[in-house]
């Protein structure tokens, strides 16, 4: 087993445990597959179990002092949280100050849904722009652990933008699969600024995935995807973050989309962990969405109440989310269960709504995101969200990402070039000032 610092000088350890079966073994192969039935594995920390509540509280203390601290370790907002990850010496930590995102009230739509509670927690925030960041800082370090000088990811583009970043500024070779012409141009731009080797194959995200799966057998990378199980460590933080924002009152709902659904898988993780910590009583309902043309988990919980995979063709201009063959598929399974969530699939103009939306109160995300907001209006209409209810949405990529969606879904605002005169551009303003 490896060793966690749990708090000085008591150490915990953590070993991986299939998601499946329940096999518990000390090291991951490449894929991070069980050994007995090639499931996921997750990452436990036995010793928690005989955690005071004390020391808990004593937690929530440390936190907060490592707040005004300018040490890297502690301005990060995933390692601030160490005592609940992997132990990892500081000279392997890479980290680039990720975490730290604002939680947003949303007036507009509070008012528009009649809940007043209804609040985002911006992960476009973090230093490349998505939530992945929270993750890579996590993965990537325990890969300069293991001494490897390569990493690697198959990617819609936001993981492939982090890990192309963390493995820059770790000094470390990164390679990137991407589905050719799949990929916002955002994300594409990143990889190549910061230097990975991208490659596009003609194919999906889950025909590329697979590919990895393949090359990582033969090549000597570290694959930094979300069945990495130190992923969801990094991810799992945003929780511990979100609460300490909330002043530990835990909100009803917190919805997030689905692709490969590590993220939601993630969040349940986290909530659960502060519960068995005692840091809080009850769990949110962590409500799933997708997008109608790819929504394998929303057949999946349908057509099996959540028993076996259906996998689809994927099809939806938000792209982060053109997945239709989850990796994480069981871990979300089990968050949407032991925590009452609901999932659900939006279509391409209820996603298109209410990105908009979300832009016209200031509050800019990539199509992705826009989808927990959609989610959300059916989830109200429904009655799963109730009056009166705190809710808090997921958005997990930054607007810039994709402004070719933004271009097209705006163009009826781009007024066609005037001459550059007073006078025609006071006459231009007086109408659209007539037109309010
Ligand atoms: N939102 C954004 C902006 C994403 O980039 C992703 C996934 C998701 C939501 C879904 O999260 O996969 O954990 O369910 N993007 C991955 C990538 C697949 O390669 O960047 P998930």
């Amino acid at each position: 087993m490896m060793t966690t610092t749990f708090s000085n000088p008591k150490v915990a350890t953590h070993a991986l445990r299939c998601v499946h079966c329940g096999a518990v073994q000390a090291v991951a192969d490449r894929m991070f597959r069980c050994t007995q039935c090639s499931e996921l594995l997750e990452v436990v920390y036995p010793e928690w179990a005989g955690a005071s509540r004390e020391f808990a509280l004593r937690l929530r203390e440390i936190w907060k002092e490592r707040k005004g601290s300018s040490l890297a370790e502690n301005s990060s907002g995933v390692w601030r949280f160490r005592e609940l990850l992997p132990q990892v010496d500081r000279q392997n930590i890479v980290t680039m100050s990720e975490g730290n995102t604002p939680l947003l009230r949303l007036e507009k739509s509070a008012r528009a849904l009649r809940l007043p509670h209804l609040l985002a927690k911006h992960q476009g925030m973090n230093p490349t722009g998505s939530f992945k960041d929270t993750g890579i800082s996590v993965a990537i370090s325990m890969a300069k652990v293991e001494g490897f000088s390569w990493v690697c990811c198959a990617s819609t583009g936001n993981t492939s933008a982090s890990v192309a970043a963390y493995a820059a500024h770790a000094g470390m070779k990164s390679f990137v699969l991407l589905p050719a012409g799949q990929v916002a141009s955002g994300k594409l731009a990143q990889a190549l600024e910061f230097g990975a080797h991208v490659l596009q194959l003609r194919t999906d995200f889950d025909g590329c995935l697979k590919i990895l799966h393949q090359i990582v057998q033969r090549f000597p990378a570290y694959t930094l995807n979300s069945l990495n199980p130190y992923r969801l460590e990094g991810q799992k933080t945003v929780v511990f973050e979100l609460m300490e924002q909330l002043d530990w009152n835990v909100p009803d709902h917190v919805i997030v989309p689905g692709g490969n659904l590590a993220n939601s898988s993630a969040l349940g993780k986290g909530f659960l962990e502060l519960r068995d910590l005692g840091l809080i009583r009850v769990l949110p309902k962590i409500s799933i969405i997708q997008a109608a043309g790819a929504n394998p988990l929303v057949r999946t919980m349908r057509e099996n109440d959540g028993q076996e995979l259906v996998r689809v063709n994927a099809q939806t201009r938000a792209t982060a989310i053109r997945i239709g063959n989850p990796a994480s598929w069981r871990k979300a399974v089990a968050v949407l269960k032991i925590t009452g969530g609901a999932c659900e699939d939006v279509s391409e103009e209820e996603i298109a709504l209410a990105k908009a939306e979300l832009g016209a109160e200031g509050v800019g995300c990539e199509p992705a995101s826009a989808a927990t907001l959609a989610g959300l209006k059916k989830l109200a209409r429904s009655g799963f969200v109730q009056p009166g209810e705190t809710v808090v949405l997921v958005l997990t990529g930054h607007m810039l990402k994709d402004v070719d969606y933004m271009l097209e879904a705006q163009k009826q605002h781009v007024l066609s070039p005037m001459e550059a005169d007073m006078g025609t551009v006071i006459k231009t303003l007086e109408q659209i000032d007539a037109g309010n």
